[in-house]
């Protein structure tokens, strides 16, 4: 088998536990997409169904099933609101929760917020600490400004946007697939 017909395994993780959370709707886009390309496999992570107690990443701070995921995934996809110019807690808590499992896997970012910048600083401010996991950051990311606007209420996205993000995100996959098939050829 060649490693361009392997079925690659991408774990999509949402960035908060927020009840009201807009940022899910990108997400479950993100995941949708991922979801229709060929020879991929996606596992939608949303942290509002784990659970980890306390802080760090000794077992009883794990949870087995996040483990699972990690273990298995070859790629990542990260998608994260923008809170006081960082990134969720909830998400920090899932990604420090595990370590070696992630070292040689590639990940994807995207950032949303209810303003026009699109969470462009929650990503740069997650860089530095996913960059110390030994995930290996793609050079660009996908953005979702007024992120409130951009999905109708079944939670597809809106015409109006469609064309021009099922594009960029296409591009995105194509290029995280790169990356995923050789990291896992070397693994
Ligand atoms: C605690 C908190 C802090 C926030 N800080 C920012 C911020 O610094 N910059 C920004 O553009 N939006 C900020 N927002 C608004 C989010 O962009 C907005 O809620 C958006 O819908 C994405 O987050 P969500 O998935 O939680 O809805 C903040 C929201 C919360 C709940």
């Amino acid at each position: 088998m060649s490693i361009t017909s392997e079925l690659i395994t991408i774990a999509v993780l949402a960035g908060t536990t927020r009840v009201q959370r807009e940022s899910i709707k990108a997400a479950h886009y993100i995941a949708e997409f991922g979801r229709q390309l060929p020879g991929v496999e996606i596992i939608f992570v949303d942290p509002a169904e784990l659970n980890f107690p306390g802080d760090g990443n000794d077992p009883e701070g794990k949870d087995p099933r996040y483990t699972a995921i990690v273990e298995k995934a070859d790629a990542f996809f990260i998608v994260t609101p923008e809170y006081n110019h960082s990134f969720p807690g909830s998400l920090k808590r899932m990604l420090d929760s595990e370590l070696a499992l992630y070292n040689h896997k590639p990940v994807a970012f995207a950032g949303a917020s209810n303003g026009n910048w699109g969470g462009v600083r929650a990503v740069e401010s997650l860089l530095t600490a996913v960059r110390e996991t030994g995930l290996v950051a793609l050079s660009w990311d996908i953005y979702f400004p007024h992120v409130q606007d951009m999905f109708d209420e079944t939670g597809a996205i809106k015409p109006e946007f469609a064309e021009r993000y099922n594009r960029n995100l296409g591009k995105l996959y194509d290029e995280l697939l790169v990356f995923a098939r050789i990291f896992r050829a070397i693994r």
